[in-house]
């Protein structure tokens, strides 16, 4: 297993459509198992295979609340096939807006079909958190992130402090500086 490096935003293959999985095999598998690495160091709880360069429909989430434990889930080719009328707000954050938060409004529940680790078709009904996570991560292999969900005003500014962070990471880079320490993500806001 391989930790990758983690894609952010604004790039362009955050925005592009992934193209589905024809079969589970070895090598989607090995993709499955070194997105999991990815996530657990990053920490997150959910990763998309865009968000390490990789434009393939597999998602990767791994839920561990009071409410909610699933354990590792590999989904290939995951897929929406029925969500409630009723809402439900999250604070979601994302391994590719490093450090930025808002709430987001989604199905409360949803049912996602997909593809598990050994090829078969699988069927689960997602609630809480969950749903949350599995809409956020389906939404990345479409090039959506969840800032898109928000007002355009608040996005421009996320997008704008995001270039500005990473133009001082860049120039600090340049002068031979030591990166400043990263600072803990919020317990209580999941990046996903
Ligand atoms: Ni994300």
């Amino acid at each position: 297993m391989a930790v990758l490096p983690i894609i952010t935003a604004p790039d362009p293959r955050l925005k592009k459509k992934s193209k589905p999985i024809v079969t589970v095999d070895a090598e989607v598998r090995q993709l499955m198992d070194d997105m999991l690495e990815t996530m657990y160091a990053a920490p997150g709880i959910g990763l998309a295979a865009p968000q390490v360069g990789v434009l393939k429909r597999v998602i990767v989430l791994d839920i561990e609340r009071e409410d909610v434990k699933t354990g590792p889930l590999c989904m290939a080719n995951p897929e929406i096939v029925e969500a409630s009328d009723e809402d439900a707000v999250y604070e979601e954050g994302c391994l590719s807006l490093p450090e930025h938060y808002s709430e987001v409004v989604r199905p409360a529940k949803v049912t996602v079909r997909y593809r598990d680790r050994d090829n078969a078709e699988q069927q689960m009904v997602c609630e809480g958190l969950l749903a949350t996570c599995v809409q956020h991560e389906i939404d990345h292999l479409d090039g959506i992130l969840f800032v898109d969900h928000i007002s355009a005003l608040k996005r421009n500014m996320i997008l704008r402090k995001l270039l500005k962070t990473r133009k001082e990471k860049e120039r600090e880079a340049a002068e031979g500086k030591a990166a400043a320490p990263k600072p803990k993500v919020k317990e209580t806001a999941p990046a996903l």
